[in-house]
């Protein structure tokens, strides 16, 4: 499993906030800590108060990530969240030095900072108007992003800056 920051992009009920349940239950099993910020405080988060702990707001995630070690930390909705703050860069700059790791979601990638943007090496790429999936397709030097326009819902292509891309289908266990 990459441990570079990711951002998790693609319109409305694309399938974000599922992949974002999806990856904590990863880092979870794998014994890291879960820090979570959601509007919405969702369902499908794991359940595991010793090591998965839901944040009031940004300035609670920052401090409960400055006092931890090893945690996923999960940002969802994170142009909202996060807000113009350049405080909450800290989130992808040092974090990295406390082993943290960094997933940002957002409908749009021209939402999140670009100081933020600028530290993800990482994302998972919904659906995105085709104006959004070429500026992506620039960004990471991906051209098969560009294909993020046509993508069916709940599908996704997965792309790091120094790796290739590769297209998946989160299937959901019943
Ligand atoms: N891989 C999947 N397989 C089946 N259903 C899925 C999958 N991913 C998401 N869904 C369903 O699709 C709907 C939208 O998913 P989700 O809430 O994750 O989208 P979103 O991009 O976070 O939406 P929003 O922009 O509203 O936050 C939900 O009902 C969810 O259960
Ligand atoms: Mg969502």
């Amino acid at each position: 499993m990459s441990l570079d920051h990711a951002l998790v992009l693609g319109i409305t009920k694309s399938g974000k906030s599922t992949l974002l349940h999806w990856l904590a239950k990863l880092h979870h099993a794998r014994g890291d800590g879960v820090l979570i910020l959601d509007p919405r405080r969702d369902h499908g988060w794991p359940n595991d108060p010793t090591r998965v702990r839901f944040a009031r707001d940004a300035e609670h995630v920052l401090d409960l990530a400055k006092r931890s070690q090893r945690c996923a930390l999960f940002i969802d909705e994170s142009a909202r969240m996060l807000g113009r703050d350049a405080r909450f860069d800290w989130l992808t700059t040092e974090s990295r030095h406390q082993g943290h790791v960094a997933y940002l979601s957002a409908l749009r990638a021209t939402m999140v900072l670009p100081s933020l943007r600028a530290q993800c090496a990482r994302a998972f790429v919904f659906r995105q108007s085709l104006s959004d999936a070429r500026e992506l397709a620039d960004q990471f030097a991906e051209p098969r992003l560009i294909e993020a326009a046509s993508l069916p819902r709940h599908q996704f292509i997965e792309v790091e800056s120094c790796g290739g891309a590769r297209r998946r289908m989160l299937t959901l266990p019943r």
